[in-house]
């Protein structure tokens, strides 16, 4: 008999076969607590569970007995109790690396768009505004040699770092836990403390993970250190920021724009006041969200998922020191 599984994404056919090959499977559409209590059975004889986004909690591993690994289909894990799985021997696989590259350039993505207006430009055309050659009221600022602040150097940060100074000139200035030489080697990136950095950098581009010492990071303070021109992007995880300071520093003028891909509160609610500010580019948290970058993070949590479970666990692990 094939070890049972909990699937709570869906996956491309192809996908699915292959966890199927290998895995008795039960789909379900979430891990909220009706669902589980519908599937009860499946969940509480489920070795392994695979899926993003939704909470995995004590409370769910209460009813998953005799779970080994989980598998997420995404780099972030802040929504998995990782205290809670170690106690209980379970493993957790992610997909680090798969998704830098489009990341990366959806960072650039935010950068470009906020200097140069694009989307604001874009709705005015299509509001019938451009009825004669544009003035200053349409321009933005340059992108190419202005100094780029990265918090935050990971692969991704190491990703959009090497796009800005190869493809834009741009200095790299950096803030992170460890030094990074081969950032500096490579891209001239110079470390520096956050305050220096918010100090100096026209671009702060935030790529943190969501732990207890990132929570909330940025706040008023942090705004106001930054350069009234300086432009504030986040794309690693929304809770990182304040968001209620960061609304209070571009309606004040503290910074000059924002281009955001994740916030405090998914979906954005819609009347959040960054949606009627005109500076900010805020984006559906779609920084790994293309065809080709999805498919392969889908793939890449199946195979970890089958090597998890088989106690192959030399990449992709978050916590292998729990077998
Ligand atoms: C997306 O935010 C991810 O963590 O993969
Ligand atoms: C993500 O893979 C990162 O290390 O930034």
């Amino acid at each position: 008999m094939k070890p049972s599984v909990i699937l709570y994404k869906t996956l491309p056919d192809d996908l699915l076969q292959r966890l199927e090959d290998h895995f008795t499977v039960t789909q379900v559409k979430n891990l909220h607590p009706e669902t589980v209590e519908q599937h009860a059975e499946a969940f509480a004889h489920a070795v392994g569970l695979l899926g993003s986004s939704e909470k995995v909690d004590v409370a769910l591993l209460e009813k998953m007995p005799v779970l080994r690994a989980t598998s997420t289909v995404s780099v972030g894990y802040d929504n998995f109790d990782v205290d809670a799985l170690n106690a209980r021997n379970i493993l957790l696989m992610h997909t680090p690396t798969v998704l830098t590259e489009t990341v990366a350039d959806t960072l650039m993505t935010l950068v470009l768009s906020t200097a140069r207006r694009v989307v604001e430009v874009a709705e005015r055309v299509k509001a019938g505004e451009w009825t004669k050659s544009i003035g200053p009221d349409w321009f933005g600022v340059d992108v190419h040699h202005k100094t780029l602040g990265i918090v935050g150097m990971g692969r991704i940060g190491m990703a959009l770092a090497q796009r800005a100074h190869f493809g834009f000139n741009m200095p790299i200035l950096y803030h992170a836990r460890r030094r990074h030489e081969a950032a500096e080697t490579r891209f001239n990136a110079r470390y520096c403390d956050l305050d220096t950095l918010l100090q100096e950098a026209d671009f702060v581009c935030l790529i943190l993970p969501l732990t207890d010492e990132t929570r909330h990071l940025f706040g008023a303070e942090q705004f106001k250190k930054m350069k009234s021109s300086a432009i504030f992007i986040n794309a690693g995880r929304g809770p990182v920021v304040d968001e209620s300071a960061l609304i209070a520093a571009l309606q004040q003028g503290e910074i000059h724009a924002a281009g955001l891909d994740v916030f405090e509160k998914e979906p954005l609610p819609v009347d959040s006041p960054l949606l009627s500010l005109p500076n900010v580019v805020a984006l559906p948290h779609i920084g790994s969200a293309t065809h080709e970058t999805r498919y392969n993070m889908a793939a890449t949590a199946v195979d970890n998922l089958i090597d998890a479970l088989n106690g192959k666990v030399d990449k992709n692990c978050v916590n292998p020191q729990v077998v």
